[in-house]
């Protein structure tokens, strides 16, 4: 066989490979055709074993063909494969939407006919800040407390030895390379798995734990509640996500509440802002009445961390937000002291 002969039948296999791909309607199924289009028993490996037939001369030739045609096949699969993960996971999301509203009203039917247990005030407003979201076409997303590196840091364009990462006081994990798996510090790394595994538009809020190195006092605990949101899309501006955070304050809190963004600074946002939020003079039961509070961090994403994602900046913008749920909490419940959450005592956790 010629090396001319040899480009002609890879040819020929890349539009097999391809018609395969396209046929594969599951991750599971394509999973099952890895070994024959890309794996020993593939053209490509079978070809491999001609190249020792050939004139001495065109061997090199030949294996580089080869190789080159191998990068190409499994790229095709690989791309393929995370086209079909990303579609499955989106329908999972989907499904998962449902079943909240669903266990909701369960819930609460549930606990109003008999006095049985109920939510924690923490997961209560968690889910309330989920239906808010859910209503303005938001999916929700979760992630893994147990984080890498890349995940909470590296993708989100700290780099290694960036000055910014020691605004988070991380708690590592003693597993792998040292300091390369953490305890998420935020949210954040949500986005990054989020944008990895659906393509825009994206619209979604990952709630959940996450910890810091903090001694626990009435404010500060090392464990704690955030709540992300990250829109994706063709077209999303500054002022999008400004009427977000306007929109969904007044929604869980009222219409009198203000809000307000504050210039600030985090490694994947650029511009990046503080939001606080303005309770009215007439919640006179609140002790941050007439006052502005701060309640998080938000900007537009940045385009290094679309590039580390996988995302085309110069086709998609979004923005990103993230704030405390504790603390929003203790606002709507008037709790003083943060570690009450934590206590498990029956008599504090029945009044809510
Ligand atoms: N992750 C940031 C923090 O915990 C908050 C944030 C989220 C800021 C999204 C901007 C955008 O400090």
């Amino acid at each position: 066989m010629t090396p001319q002969e040899l480009r002609q039948k890879l040819d020929e296999n890349r539009a097999v490979v391809l018609d395969a791909l396209a046929k594969a309607k599951t991750a599971e199924e394509l999973a099952q055709l890895k070994n024959s289009l890309v794996g020993k028993t593939s053209a490509i490996s079978e070809l491999r074993s001609v190249v020792g037939d050939m004139e001495k001369e065109q061997r090199p030739e030949a294996g580089q063909i080869l190789n080159e045609a191998y990068e190409d096949v499994s790229g095709l699969y690989d791309n393929r494969l995370k086209e079909l993960i990303a579609e499955q996971n989106l329908n999972q999301q989907k499904d998962e939407v449902q079943d909240l509203s669903a266990v909701i009203s369960a819930t609460k039917s549930f606990s109003q006919s008999i006095k049985a247990g109920r939510l924690h005030p923490i997961t209560q407003m968690q889910w309330r800040l989920e239906d808010v979201f859910c209503a303005m076409g938001y999916t929700v997303v979760e992630g893994p407390e147990v984080e890498s590196e890349w995940n909470n840091f590296g993708a989100l364009n700290f780099p290694l030895g960036h000055p910014a990462r020691d605004m988070y006081d991380t708690f590592y994990v003693d597993h792998g390379e040292p300091q390369s798996t953490l305890l998420r510090t935020h949210t954040s790394p949500v986005q990054v798995r989020t944008m990895l595994s659906q393509p825009p538009p994206i619209y979604v809020v990952a709630p959940g734990r996450c910890y810091r190195q903090d001694t626990a006092d009435s404010t500060h605990m090392p464990v704690f509640h955030q709540i992300e949101g990250l829109v994706v899309d063709k077209g999303i501006q500054f002022g999008d996500l400004a009427g977000t955070i306007d929109k969904f304050i007044k929604a869980i809190f009222g219409n009198e509440f203000k809000t307000r963004l504050r210039p600030s600074y985090f490694p994947f946002t650029e511009p990046s802002a503080e939001f606080d939020i303005f309770v009215p003079e007439t919640e006179t039961n609140n002790k941050n009445a007439g006052k502005w509070i701060e309640m998080g961090g938000c900007g537009m994403v940045h385009p290094n961390v679309f590039e580390a994602c996988g995302i085309n900046p110069s086709e998609y913008t979004g923005f990103a937000f993230g704030f405390g749920i504790d603390r929003l909490a203790m606002m709507e419940f008037g709790i003083d002291d943060l570690r009450e959450f934590w206590n498990g005592d029956i008599r504090f956790l029945r009044q809510f």
